[in-house]
């Protein structure tokens, strides 16, 4: 402890700031541990090769399970705030397992491409955060427009869209939704 105190005040203040940056990284190992990317279960049919890719430029790291994790990443504190982006993200929206399971969307009874599209002309989407960090995922007027056409087209082809009673896809033949035994339906 003498020894301690015999040491300059700026050392003290460098080894205070290591000695918390080392138990940052302590504290954020559950936080890489759930840093996965689950398999892959769904094959998303793109109306185009371009919706695809624009959608993986810009949507993917946070809407799917084929998210790039750069080294930083992994560093607390960013590793908290990239867990907690792309773990949300994939709740509202994941293109890795679409249909499967009621997204957050779903739950709320919106539509999953008509949102999207909104989102991204709204420029709510990719978040302003991400785009500071990711400039390729920055996408030109005319790239946002196609890929929020392109979404709209996308989402309601998807056989395995989950056909919610609140969402407007009710109207798709054969949904339980409120016309559900309707005569005619094919
Ligand atoms: C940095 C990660 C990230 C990227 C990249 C990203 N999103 Fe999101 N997205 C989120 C998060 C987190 C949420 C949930 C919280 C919120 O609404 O902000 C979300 C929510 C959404 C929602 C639901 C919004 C609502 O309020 O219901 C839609 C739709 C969406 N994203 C579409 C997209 C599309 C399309 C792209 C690509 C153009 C994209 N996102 C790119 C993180 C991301």
């Amino acid at each position: 402890m003498a020894k301690l105190q015999a040491l300059p005040l700026w050392q003290k203040i460098v080894g205070g700031i290591v000695a918390f940056f080392v138990l940052l990284q302590i504290v954020g190992i559950p936080t890489l541990l759930s840093q996965t990317n689950p398999p892959v279960t769904v094959n998303v049919k793109w109306d185009k090769p371009e919706t695809e890719a624009l959608a993986r430029r810009a949507c993917f790291d946070c809407h799917s399970n084929e998210t790039t994790w750069p080294i930083y990443s992994r560093i607390a504190p960013v590793s908290f705030l990239a867990t907690k982006q792309v773990l949300e993200g994939r709740k509202y929206l994941n293109f890795s397992d679409w249909g499967q399971k009621p997204s957050k969307l779903d739950e709320e009874g919106k539509l999953a491409g008509e949102k999207s599209a909104d989102e991204i002309q709204k420029n709510k989407m990719p978040t302003p955060g991400y785009l500071f960090i990711h400039p390729e995922a920055n996408l030109t007027v005319q790239e946002k427009a196609a890929l929020a056409e392109g979404l709209k087209v996308v989402f309601p082809q998807n056989p395995l869209t989950n056909p919610n009673p609140k969402t407007k896809g009710g109207e798709k033949p054969g949904t339980p939704a409120e016309g559900g035994e309707k005569p005619g339906t094919p």
